[in-house]
């Protein structure tokens, strides 16, 4: 329809997420390589799985930040890139523990790893990819490295649990739900950008100021995933619609569409997550939509951009700081 093909005149302009990539094009397919090296095992069930998820792809978008912000901050050394590996490997382990955890049976456009070989292989190649990740974090000899990596991974792991103490949990508060996105999510990216920092040597000022970008955008992210759980296509998202639903999982559209909506559209929420029913989505869809529930939740995640856009202020003007920009705008305005 017409209506749809023309951007209302206020629409952002779209992203160009292909030419912010090839500004790190180079370093990307090094970080490939060393990620396909490091996953090698004699045990082939290992091998199999670990190319299976990473041939997969995914838009790799923690180690571009790193990338980023190495070069923003004057250039890309090896150990930059053994720790864009390391974070691709702890996300790509958290991302199959998650799939076993919610339920998942489609990520990155295929089957998930749990669907073809089921949760126990997932639960245990996920340990393989973190154990491999530290590992590698090792060799690089830099305990402070060593320090934000493994209390990074803990916060993720507290989210994880907390967020699986508030699943079928009506009652749960916007703050507490930040909390969850906050360590689950937005933390690795928080890393990603304050390791490349340490990294370069630079000041202490910097280093916080890019972690606060990592964090902002981080939280940015997650909150447009909740939104596009209810929103995207499958085709685009290529994950499955209505997995938070069927999970129980008390995300921002819903806590919101509880508050706003009448005495039984509130109903309607509460009992579908009470009873983590994929059935009721067209239902709670409704009311998502009916309160502005996305919205509300685009919203807040403008409002996150930035807040990590304002912390880029400590880094000299570049083209790589005009794509770390970039980049927290593509995480609010991303349909996949
Ligand atoms: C998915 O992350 C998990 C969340 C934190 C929402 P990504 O959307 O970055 O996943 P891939 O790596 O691109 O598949
Ligand atoms: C992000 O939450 C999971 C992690 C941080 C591991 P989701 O459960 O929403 O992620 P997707 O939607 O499955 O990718
Ligand atoms: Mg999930
Ligand atoms: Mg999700």
């Amino acid at each position: 329809m017409a209506l749809h093909s023309h951007p209302s005149p206020n629409a952002p302009t779209p992203i160009d997420f292909d030419s912010i990539k090839n500004l790190t094009i180079f370093e990307s397919k090094a970080i490939d390589q060393l990620i396909v090296n490091e996953l090698s095992s004699d045990v082939v069930l290992i091998n199999q799985m670990g190319h299976y998820i990473v041939g997969n792809g995914g838009k790799r978008l923690r180690p571009m930040l790193l990338l980023l912000a190495a070069k923003a901050l004057g250039g890309v050394d090896s150990k930059h890139l053994i720790m864009a590996a390391v974070i691709e490997f702890i996300h790509t382990a958290t991302l199959l523990h998650d799939d076993v955890v919610d339920e998942s049976d489609l990520r990155r456009g295929k089957e998930s790893a749990n669907a073809v070989w089921g949760n126990a292989a997932s639960v245990l190649v996920g340990d393989y990819l973190y154990s491999r990740a530290f590992e590698m974090m090792v060799r690089t000899g830099n305990m402070r490295v060593m320090e934000i990596l493994s209390k990074t991974t803990t916060a993720i792991a507290e989210g994880e649990v907390l967020q699986l103490l508030n699943c079928n949990n009506p009652e749960t508060t916007e703050a507490k739900y930040l909390e969850v996105i906050a360590r689950k999510t937005a933390i690795l990216f928080s890393a990603a950008t304050r390791l490349s920092a340490v990294i370069a040597g630079a000041s202490l000022e910097t280093e916080e100021n890019l972690a606060r970008y990592g964090q902002h955008l981080g939280i940015a992210f997650q909150l447009i995933d909740d939104a596009l759980d209810y929103t995207a296509t499958t085709e685009e998202l290529g994950k499955n619609l209505g997995d938070d639903l069927a999970e129980g999982k008390p995300t921002l559209p819903l806590i919101y569409a509880i508050q706003n909506g009448t005495e039984s559209e509130a109903g309607i929420i509460i009992d579908a997550i009470k009873n983590g029913n994929r059935d009721a989505f067209n239902e709670v869809y409704t009311v998502v939509q009916r309160t502005q529930a996305i919205a509300y939740t685009e919203q807040r995640a403008n409002e996150e951009a930035q807040k990590a856009i304002d912390a880029l202020s400590v880094l000299p003007d570049s083209e790589y700081k005009d794509a770390l920009t970039l980049l927290a705008k593509f995480s609010v305005q991303r349909n996949y």
